[in-house]
This record gives structure tokens, sequence and C-alpha cells, in this order.
């Protein structure tokens, strides 16, 4: 094996929406900007643009699993896990995936989550983040890339990107101009963790050495 394909590590990525950071990973992997090998893409919506998205560009296997088919969180999500350990994934990558995880998913991934989330954390957590920093009146908000733990987006923060927040902001336009940093964040803080990696002293994130 050479180095090249040694270092293309395989991942997962699940996704509940349109799909447009999914999208721009899949774009970076084709360009060789992002070293790793897309073997699995999952939605909890079967309507989800991303499923489209990952079909067209050939990912192995793109499922939808159906919430509603399982007794709880717990038993979907482990569904989630036996294809995620069946195609052999060493990284989690949650991109707009707005399902909390359990805590048994969690720990059975320790390490290998990452989610992408539209604040600049630990600000304005949870599902409607864009609207609580508009509501809150700051003057900044932006994303971040950060690793899952057992609390809600509250794992070791991994990128951050800013972006100034105007007057006549809507949630819609705040959002598109986070969505921008967003796409250009996610694939790159991906190919820098898997070609750098990291260690995690406390809750700070330590690159290791080029
Ligand atoms: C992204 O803005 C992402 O940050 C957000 O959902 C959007 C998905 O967009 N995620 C969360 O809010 C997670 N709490 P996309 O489907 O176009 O990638």
């Amino acid at each position: 094996m050479t180095e090249q394909t040694t270092r293309y590590q395989p991942i997962a990525i699940m996704a509940s929406g349109k799909g447009s950071n999914l999208k721009l990973i899949l774009d970076a992997v084709t360009q060789g900007r992002c070293p790793v090998d897309v073997r699995l893409v999952i939605s909890d919506k079967a309507q989800a643009q991303a499923l489209e998205i990952a079909r067209s560009a050939g990912v192995p296997q793109v499922l939808h699993i159906n919430p509603k088919a399982y007794a709880d969180r717990a038993a979907f999500d482990a569904a989630c896990a036996e294809e995620i350990d069946a195609a052999d994934c060493r990284w989690i990558v949650l991109a707009g995936y707005m399902r909390i995880l359990s805590a048994s998913f969690v720990r059975r991934f320790r390490g290998c989550i990452m989610n992408i989330h539209p604040a600049i954390l630990p600000a304005f957590p949870g599902a409607h983040a864009v609207e609580d920093a508009l509501v809150y009146g700051v003057k900044a908000s932006g994303c971040t890339v950060h690793l899952v733990d057992e609390v809600l987006d509250g794992g070791p923060i991994l990128a951050q990107t800013t972006v100034p927040v105007f007057d006549d902001d809507t949630p819609e336009v705040l959002h598109a101009r986070i969505q921008i940093e967003e796409h250009k964040l996610y694939p790159a803080t991906l190919a820098r963790m898997v070609r750098q990696g990291f260690c995690i002293e406390g809750r700070r994130v330590i690159w290791n050495d080029e």
C-alpha cells in the first residue's frame, strides 16, 4: 500500500437536509483536497437532498434509515452504528444532521464524531443557533467544527470562522453568510484532521506538527 492510500481514511457522513456541506466535502475529495474515502452516507429523512447528492457523487452506500421504524433513539442509533461498523468507517462526519445522538452512540464512537454548527460555540448551541444569535443581538457570529461528546454542541473545538452580523440581517441572510464559511471550513478541517492529527489536553484540541 502506498503512503497516500494509507492516508485515505474511511468515513461515514450523516445528514438530514439539503446537504450543501456534504456536497462541498465530496467535491473536496474529488478534487484531491481532502484525503478521505466517503464509504457511507446515512440520512434520517427520506426526502433529504443529501441522499440524492451522495448518489450522484457515486458514494458506495447511501442509506435512508427511518427513525419511526425503531422503538427509541438508542435503537435507531444502534442500527446506524451497525452500518457504520460494517463499512469499517474511522470517522463520522455530521453535516446538518438534526437528531441528537444517544449517549450509547457517542460512547461507541468516542473521539471519532465531528459536527459543524452555525454559531461560535459555546454561544448558541441547539437547533436554532442562527435565530438565537440574531435575537440576542450579537455583532459577529460564524461556524464551529467540533468533536461530539455527550453534551449537545459541547465537544472540543477543532476550528471556527467568524462572520459579521448586520442590522438588516434576517436568519436566512445570516445563515447564507455563515454557510459560505462552513463550506470552506468543514472540508479543510476534515483534511487537516486526517493529514495532521491532533491530541486533546483538557478541552483544547492541539494540532500535531505538520
Ligand atoms: C448547516 O448550517 C449546519 O451548520 C447546521 O445545519 C446546516 C445544514 O446545512 N447544523 C446544525 O444546525 C446542527 N445543530 P446543509 O444541509 O446544507 O449542509
